[in-house]
């Protein structure tokens, strides 16, 4: 039986307390877990033994007629096909004191849980993004970004970073439009919003949008997006116009450009053809089709 009110300040001392034959499974439990959890430490918490690696781990407890382990619900949620035949709730499981302890399963749920512990902390350690406006000696990064980026989409021509280049050279350039993503010290991503004309009202184009393959998913994008926005409101602008994924974009404000009768110059369809107001009724009264920059149609000859 537990004793709830001994103040126990390792997991020797909680162990000592009980009979030989139930330390002898605590001790094997013990090292069940620190070998399926090498990097793990020892502590008591809430009263019990406890491993911890980046949050607890798991804990355990010795009780009359079982052995209670604790692997957080989702370590209970993720075996519980498994841990059918024992009594359980969310976060614990008891395993009958008179009976072999499922050592192997134990084993596997410590390394589950070791595993959900270090994806968290890895999460957690949120990557210091800067947005700052492109450089001349950014140049060459960006190049190499906007090619990374591109490659691996579907959707890509090839020319997207020489488009950039191209675009750095027009009339339709906006300089404080061109922003980079920058972590330690290294360009990760890149955002250019040109000027665009829609019936005779300006606008902007958003074109390309790059991040690095490896930097992907982690809000680097969405960052790029709403600093631009932030940036054209700041100058004046009052809408943008863009080619782009149907399921991304409207996050952002966008929404098919139709709805204010805005159309490409060419084909693409529909939902494809985004615009977004910088600013309430940014778009109001403007209605056409879109004129981009004319480097966007110029085919590299590189
Ligand atoms: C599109 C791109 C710029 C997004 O940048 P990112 O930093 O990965 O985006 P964020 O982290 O801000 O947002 C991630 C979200 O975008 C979604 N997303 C990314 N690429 C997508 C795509 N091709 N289609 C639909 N959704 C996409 C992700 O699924 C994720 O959605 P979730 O938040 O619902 O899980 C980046 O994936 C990229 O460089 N892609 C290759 C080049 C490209 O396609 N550029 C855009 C041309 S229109």
């Amino acid at each position: 039986m537990q004793r709830e009110k001994a103040a126990f300040e390792t997991i020797d001392d909680y162990i000592k307390q009980f009979p030989p034959e139930v330390k002898e499974k605590l001790e094997k439990l013990r090292t069940v877990i620190k070998d399926a959890a090498p990097d793990s430490v020892e502590r008591i918490s809430y009263q019990m033994p406890t491993f911890y690696l980046q949050g607890n781990l798991v804990h355990f407890a010795a009780f009359e007629r079982h052995i209670g382990f604790y692997p957080a619900p989702s370590g209970i949620e993720e075996f519980k096909n498994e841990l059918a035949g024992y009594k359980s709730s969310k976060g614990a499981v008891q395993f009958p004191i008179d009976k072999p302890l499922p050592y192997e399963l134990i084993s596997r749920i410590v390394r589950f849980r070791a595993g959900e512990n270090i994806a968290a902390a890895a999460g957690k350690k949120k990557k210091k993004i800067t947005i700052r406006r492109e450089t001349e000696k950014d140049f060459e990064a960006v190049h190499r970004v906007v090619k990374a980026a591109f490659e691996k989409a579907g959707h890509s021509n090839g020319d997207e970073q020489e488009l950039v280049g191209r675009l750095r050279k027009s009339d339709s350039f906006i300089p404080e439009l061109s922003l980079v993503a920058e972590h330690d010290g290294r360009i990760v991503g890149h955002i250019l919003f040109t000027k665009a004309m829609i019936g005779g009202s300006v606008s902007l184009a958003m074109a390309p949008l790059s991040v690095l393959p490896e930097y992907q998913n982690q809000g680097i994008g969405g960052k790029l997006i709403l600093e631009g926005h932030r940036i054209a409101k700041k100058l004046g602008y009052r809408s943008v116009i863009l080619v782009g994924h149907a399921d991304y974009y409207p996050r952002f404000g966008y929404s098919p450009a139709g709805r204010w009768g805005i159309k490409a110059s060419f084909d693409v369809p529909d939902e494809n053809f985004m615009a977004a107001e910088l600013v309430k009724g940014g778009l109001d009264y403007v209605s056409g089709i879109v004129e981009h920059a004319a480097e966007f149609f110029i085919e590299s000859t590189s």
